[in-house]
């Protein structure tokens, strides 16, 4: 794939995200309308790269899956995701202004209107995953949404964040601050690839390995994430670098410095391309966007 083609590619997924969301979720002006409001400023307000739901749907595409019976689900991933990052950004967590190139929910709104928006979408996520997906028994859908359920929740996402939130202030070493990446980052991701490949009627063997791929891309994201922290820019990133050194987070380069970090993230990235090695043209923007991450600015 041509970084042009990938670009038109990215693009058309992320506004067939965007329409799908803006689609279901209830419109800004409908009550209880402060949360419909908090929920759309998080969700739609600013720009999200839509990565989860764009990795779903190209899990699907890389094992012969149609695209419209798995938008639903995609979004679904989006919801959870938006809710991580209105918690993740409140004062108790890492206490940050700016998200998506706007106020963070609680700045733009409150604190206690960040979370119930977070908890709506959160909530929302199970009803749009529970849609019946075309083409696939109901069992399956059902197994999906357990395993989102897993990976989003105590051994997942919130399991991750929990374990960030309690190195804070504290030197970590590498197995262990690489499991809260895993956990807190990884997970979703992960989950984001299994779910579209066997939504997308893969065989075992195809499911296998876009849960490996996801697994290594989903640490390599993260990785890359605590290098921009310290080399990005705020207004292509649309957040605030240096919240990583200023809470005293774990994190690859205050661990390994840059350099090195850059190699892990490399290694990772290497990783995932061979768990794709098998794979058809089908899987190339799956390729292309791993290929993305080492010199991604956002
Ligand atoms: C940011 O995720 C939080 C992490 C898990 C690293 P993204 O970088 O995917 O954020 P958006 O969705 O594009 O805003
Ligand atoms: C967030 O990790 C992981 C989540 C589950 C939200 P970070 O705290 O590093 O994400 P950013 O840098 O604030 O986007
Ligand atoms: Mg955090
Ligand atoms: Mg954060
Ligand atoms: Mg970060």
């Amino acid at each position: 794939m041509t970084p042009a083609a990938l670009k038109t590619y990215l693009e058309a997924r992320k506004q067939l995200v965007e329409r799908n969301l803006d689609i279901h979720l209830p419109a800004a002006h409908r009550p209880p309308q402060r949360l419909n409001a908090a929920i759309r400023h998080s969700l739609l307000g600013g720009g999200g790269k839509r990565l989860r739901p764009i990795l779903l749907l190209a899990a699907g595409e890389a094992v012969g899956g149609g695209l419209e019976p798995l938008l639903p689900f995609a979004c679904a991933l989006e919801c959870i995701h938006t809710y991580s990052l209105i918690h993740d950004d409140l004062p108790a967590m890492d206490d940050d202004d700016l998200r998506r190139g706007v106020p963070t929910c609680h700045k733009a709104f409150d604190e206690a209107t960040a979370i119930l928006a977070g908890d709506a979408l959160l909530t929302y996520a199970f009803e749009l995953a529970a849609t019946p997906v075309t083409g696939q028994p109901d069992g399956v859908v059902l197994a999906m949404i357990a395993q989102l359920a897993r990976d989003a929740g105590i051994h997942g996402m919130v399991g991750g964040q929990m374990l960030d939130m309690q190195a804070e202030n504290r030197e970590t070493t590498l197995a262990e601050l690489q499991n809260i990446h895993v956990h807190k980052t990884g997970a979703l991701i992960r989950a984001s690839c299994l779910i579209g490949a066997r939504l997308g009627g893969g065989d075992e063997g195809q499911i296998q390995r876009l849960n490996r791929f996801g697994e290594a891309f989903g640490l390599a994201f993260q990785i890359t994430d605590d290098i921009l922290d310290v080399t990005g820019d705020a207004t292509i990133m649309g957040k605030s670098p240096g919240n990583d050194q200023k809470h005293q987070k774990a994190s690859y380069p205050a661990l390994m410095g840059l350099p090195q970090a850059r190699q892990e993230a490399e290694l990772m990235v290497n990783e995932s391309l061979t768990a794709l090695s098998s794979f058809s043209a089908s899987a190339d923007p799956l390729r292309a966007l791993a290929g993305l991450l080492l010199d991604r600015t956002h």
